[in-house]
Formats: structure tokens, sequence, C-alpha cells
């Protein structure tokens, strides 16, 4: 939110706002923000808890706004974006003026390594075919690229570890993989969820477990980049 630095009455649009917690933020900063998520679950709540903000449901890979921004901010969502980053991108630009921002934090390569290697060898141990995980977590140096062929300048990236306690998961990596994860239980015998989740909770927690609790392996990318 610092980064993005929402000046009054500047024009924002909030990619990826979830349930808005921070499109009203920027609102308080006294920006006109728009939020817009994928998910209209996520956008019917966004709408209830903040009466008075705009919000619509829309994709980062085909969305259009009629109005241009000063700024696009996006905060651990643009790895849920992962068919075509390319696009998300170009759409990003297209939203904003010459000279907008478009600032963002998300995951980055390594990001979740320790819960996905637990989940990967869980899988195999069930005899189940590989998880193909949804997200894109880039490297560093992959986006930067990926931005300034966008049409963007660099200003500030950085890539960083962010350990994160699993405060809503009482049951640590299972909890965390049937929240972010779900799409590949979905197709799974039921039967074998548990004792798939107990085996994934097994190898997570040398690693991920302490004293004090769960603490997921997050690794972040947060950037700002300048539209040319
Ligand atoms: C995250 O890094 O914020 C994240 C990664 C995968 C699933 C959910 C969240």
């Amino acid at each position: 939110m610092d980064l993005l630095d929402p000046r009054p009455g500047e024009r924002v649009l909030d990619l990826g706002c979830g349930t808005g917690v921070l499109t009203g933020e920027i609102a308080a900063r006294g920006a006109h923000v728009l939020g817009i998520d994928g998910s209209s679950a996520m956008i019917e709540k966004a709408i209830a808890q903040h009466p008075g903000l705009d919000f619509i449901i829309g994709d980062g890979h085909d969305f259009s706004v009629a109005q241009s921004f000063d700024a696009v901010f996006s905060n651990a969502a643009l790895h849920w974006m992962s068919r075509d980053p390319e696009m998300v991108i170009a759409n990003v630009r297209e939203a904003l003026l010459p000279g907008g921002r478009f600032v963002a934090e998300m995951g980055g390569s390594g990001n979740c390594a320790e819960l996905t290697a637990a989940m990967s060898t869980a899988w195999r141990e069930y005899g189940l075919r590989e998880p193909e995980m949804p997200w894109y977590f880039p490297t560093p140096a992959e986006y930067a690229h990926r931005l300034e062929q966008g049409g963007f300048v660099v200003r500030i990236l950085e890539y960083f570890d962010r350990p994160t306690p699993l405060d809503e998961c009482p049951r640590g990596a299972a909890d965390w993989v049937r929240m972010f994860a779900g799409s590949l239980l979905a197709g799974l015998p039921p039967e074998i969820v548990d004792p798939l989740l107990h085996r994934v909770n097994e190898l997570a927690a040398p690693a991920l477990r302490r004293e004090t609790g769960w603490m997921a392996d997050y690794v972040r990318l947060r950037f700002a980049a300048v539209r040319r």
C-alpha cells in the first residue's frame, strides 16, 4: 500500500480485489477506486462489506474498463492469473494512462516450495498423478522481462521470503491445501482425501510446524512499474 501511495482524487484499479479489504484502504486514502475480481462470491462479499465502493466481476485475462486509471494495484492475486501472464500485463497497460503505475505483490519463484513438495510426495505415495499446481510464481528476472516487453519501465522489484503464520488453518498444511488447492482435491475419491492430507501434514511438518503454530513458506515478488 505504501509503494502504491494512493493520492486523493487519483483513480486506482484494484485487480483481484477479493473481498475488498485493501480496496477499502485505498479509498480511505482519498482515491477513487474500482475493485475487480474473477469470483462472483468474492465480489458479493466486497459489495456487502464496503457499501459505497465500486466493484465489478472480471478476470485479469479479459477485462476492459471504460475510463483509464492512474494506477493498477494488485495484492496476492496475479499468481492466480496463470493462463497467460502476458495477456494480464497487456490488459493492465490498456487500463492505465501513459505514466500510470502498476504496483503489485504476488508469489515469486519458490513460493510454497515446502508445501507443494509435501503435496507432490503425498500424491505420489497414494498412486495419484503429479498434481498440477494452478499458480504462476515467476522469477524476478522473468517477470521484469515480461513487464518490459509489455510496455512498462520497472522502477522497483523486490524478491524476498515472507514466512506467513497459517492463523486460519488449525490443521496446518492440510487446511491450507483445502483452502487454496481445493481444485486438486475435487476429482479424488472422497475416502482418500483425509488420509492424503494427513500425509501432507506429516511431510510438511518438519519444515513448517513451529512451537507457535504452522508457518507457510511464502516468497514474494513486489514491484512498481510505470507505463511507457
Ligand atoms: C500466496 O502466495 O499468496 C498463495 C499461494 C498459493 C495459494 C494461495 C496463496
